[in-house]
């Protein structure tokens, strides 16, 4: 349909990047972008009035997003060539055709394009080699300055070997320790790192990513105390099989990865040293609140666990500890815990306990005639407990103990 509006509007439209290369790739990917040889923003209106939805546009980039009425946004850009004024500075843009579009991406697995016209349809357009690249399970800069033109692209390379289990091939390779020793990433701003790393944290194997990082030298490029000892590799190891197991529950809330694996690279550091990698990560005000007040609460939980172990280890006490933990921090404590039975209470906590709620709500505690006022939440917590500790207290019996 998106060929024959293309046809229509005498216009050349290609899927391109991520799509095509996982469509070779047979992997799913359903994040289709689109390039126009012509005037992209145009095209999205047009999609927008035959398929129905709405357009974002970016007149800045020439590009646009068609929002369809079903919620799918789909990324309509304007065939472009990229002049980089200074290394790692953001493009300025200028008109051109898909070869020249290509040509500016990172890597020549994501510089393939697959046209959709009637008459061309399904052509695939390879001018750098990415179908043998693919097939070699090589990821491939297109020309040497890629790196400088865009240092993000280093974590890319590492990021995407890792998630389809390539290689960077040899001359990539060399460029990439060249771009380090020019300590190419001192220019680069912090958000952009953090913007990549929190990709690379997302991954299913952030700890191999992480460890290529530390083998280009590129961790300390961006924190001296960003590093990969041993003991630094299992926390992040066992971050990894929790963060893993965690997924494979399908529980909601999902955490965020980046922070669980934030609190793993900071393990050991001082506040001070978390907040010179908070301001060179450039985090927001709100991510570094998390992550410092995390980890002040994790010590406190530490410190309570240890006390909950030697005593009388009632369910309800565990419930409060880790209540009011963020699940990224749960996890965390989960993949520090040394002991078997500690993992153990916490997966309950988290697969169970967290869960459970009471059957009386402040309503019934005013129907019952209690005056409101902090005893609200004193009696909910005690019936909280009685609850956690005693499985089958029923709601009557919950509101009796409310009364008394
Ligand atoms: N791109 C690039 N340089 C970057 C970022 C992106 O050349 N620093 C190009 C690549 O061609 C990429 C496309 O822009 O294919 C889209 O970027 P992105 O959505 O980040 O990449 P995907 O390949 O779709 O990756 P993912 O599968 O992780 O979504």
């Amino acid at each position: 349909q998106v060929g024959e509006l293309a046809r229509d509007k005498g216009v050349n439209v290609y899927c391109v990047g991520g799509f095509v290369r996982d469509i070779l790739l047979h992997l799913p990917n359903f994040d289709v972008d689109f390039v126009v040889e012509g005037d992209a923003i145009a095209f999205a209106r047009a999609m927008a009035r035959t398929f129905g939805g709405r357009v974002r546009e970016h007149r800045k980039f020439k590009t646009a997003v068609v929002v369809l009425e079903s919620g799918e946004k789909i990324d309509v850009a304007t065939a472009r060539l990229e002049y980089y004024e200074y290394p790692a500075a953001l493009p300025t843009v200028e008109l051109s055709s898909i070869k020249m579009d290509l040509f500016r991406r990172d890597f020549t697995i994501n510089a393939l394009a697959v046209q959709v016209n009637p008459d061309q349809f399904g052509r695939l357009v390879d001018f750098f080699g990415g179908q043998k690249d693919i097939k070699n399970k090589t990821i491939r800069v297109l020309h040497s300055l890629s790196f400088v033109e865009d240092p993000t692209r280093i974590i890319r390379a590492i990021r995407f070997a890792q998630r389809f289990g390539f290689s960077i091939g040899g001359q990539t390779e060399r460029l990439i320790k060249n771009a380090v020793e020019l300590n190419i990433f001192h220019k680069l701003s912090g958000s952009r790192i953090f913007h990549e790393i929190r990709l690379m944290l997302a991954e299913n194997k952030p700890v191999a990513c992480l460890k290529e990082m530390a083998r280009f030298n590129l961790l300390k490029a961006i924190h001296p105390m960003l590093t990969m000892d041993p003991a630094k590799q299992q926390i992040l190891e066992e971050i990894e099989k929790v963060v893993a197991w965690y997924r494979l529950l399908y529980l909601e809330p999902s955490p965020c990865p980046w922070l669980v694996y934030l609190l793993g690279l900071c393990a050991g550091f001082n506040d001070a040293q978390v907040q010179v990698l908070v301001r060179r990560l450039n985090l927001t005000k709100k991510q570094a609140c998390l992550l410092t007040s995390l980890r002040h609460s994790i010590r406190k939980a530490i410190e309570d666990l240890f006390r909950w172990e030697q005593g009388k280890q009632a369910t309800s006490e565990l419930f409060f500890i880790l209540e009011p933990l963020a699940l990224e921090g749960v996890l965390y404590l989960m993949a520090r815990s040394r002991k078997e039975s500690m993992r153990k209470h916490i997966s309950l906590f988290l697969t169970q306990l967290r869960t459970q709620t009471i059957d009386i709500t402040g309503k019934d505690l005013q129907a019952l005639g209690i005056a409101s006022g902090p005893i609200y939440g004193q009696i909910l917590r005690a019936v909280t407990a009685a609850k956690l500790d005693n499985d089958s207290l029923s709601r009557e019996e919950q509101l009796r103990m409310a009364r008394e």
